[in-house]
């Protein structure tokens, strides 16, 4: 099921502004950029992708996202392909060189038998020589334990300030379920979410049947090496 900060227009208008001055986008889009056809699954309100082609990507670029509240601001763009859906229903064939998942949507995938058929549509998806970049939050730097109220923002959208504050309901094994809260004068409301945290022996066994294997491996998004303790696990694997 989609979390209703992605899936109503409302909330999900909440997004980019609480993603502003990310880091990871100066690492995905240069990859963007020098790939021929690009799918982002997951893609959200498509901002990479919209960067891309602002910046003067000529060729394939391609959104999914199950989130229709995502897609809705996505689609304001109109030389992207947007595609409601997930990789459960949709079926490319070797057409892309570039596959990535960005802003942890990885983690939306709960089980190993969820990974495993996204991994295998990536997989199809993905022509000869193409790489498929992604990240997920390292579980060994739990970054849960800082989801707490005493880390709450406040964003700007649609002109009034909301306080936007997450708590965790529950860890159990690699999953954390949390809520974040949404406040301003005279409105509230909540969103509900599970996010898994693999562990990266895991991810490669995972990786590995699927047909892919990580080529680089990054723990930070200035490139530094993956070491245990790196906040990220950022993977660029390919097939083989
Ligand atoms: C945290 S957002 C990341 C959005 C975008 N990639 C970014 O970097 O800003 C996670 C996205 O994953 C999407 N999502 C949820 N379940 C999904 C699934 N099964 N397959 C693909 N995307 C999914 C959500 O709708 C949401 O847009």
């Amino acid at each position: 099921m989609v979390d209703r900060l992605f899936a109503d227009p409302h909330l999900a208008s909440l997004y980019d502004e609480l993603c502003a001055g990310r880091p990871d986008f100066a690492f995905y889009l240069p990859l963007v950029r020098s790939a021929r056809a690009v799918l982002d699954v997951g893609c959200g309100t498509g901002e990479l992708l919209r960067l891309a082609r602002a910046a003067g990507h000529p060729g394939r670029l391609c959104g999914l996202d199950p989130a229709e509240g995502m897609l809705a601001r996505a689609r304001a763009r109109a030389d992207v392909e947007w595609v409601l859906g997930d990789l459960a229903t949709t079926s490319w064939d070797r057409e892309f060189d570039l596959v990535v998942m960005t802003g942890h949507a990885f983690q939306v995938y709960l089980t190993d038998d969820e990974v495993r058929t996204a991994l295998r549509a990536i997989r199809a998806a993905l022509a000869d020589g193409g790489r498929f970049v992604f990240e997920t939050r390292n579980p060994a730097a739990r970054a849960w334990e800082r989801w707490t109220p005493e880390h709450a923002v406040d964003v700007v959208a649609g002109g009034r300030t909301v306080r936007v504050t997450t708590e965790v309901r529950e860890v159990a094994g690699d999953l954390v379920a949390f809520t974040q809260s949404y406040a301003a004068p005279g409105w509230s409301d909540e969103s509900r979410s599970t996010l898994r945290f693999l562990d990266v022996d895991r991810l490669d066994a995972l990786l590995a049947e699927a047909g892919l294997r990580p080529a680089a491996r990054y723990g930070d998004w200035a490139g530094g090496g993956f070491t245990a303790g790196s906040p990220e696990v950022i993977t660029v694997a390919v097939p083989g």
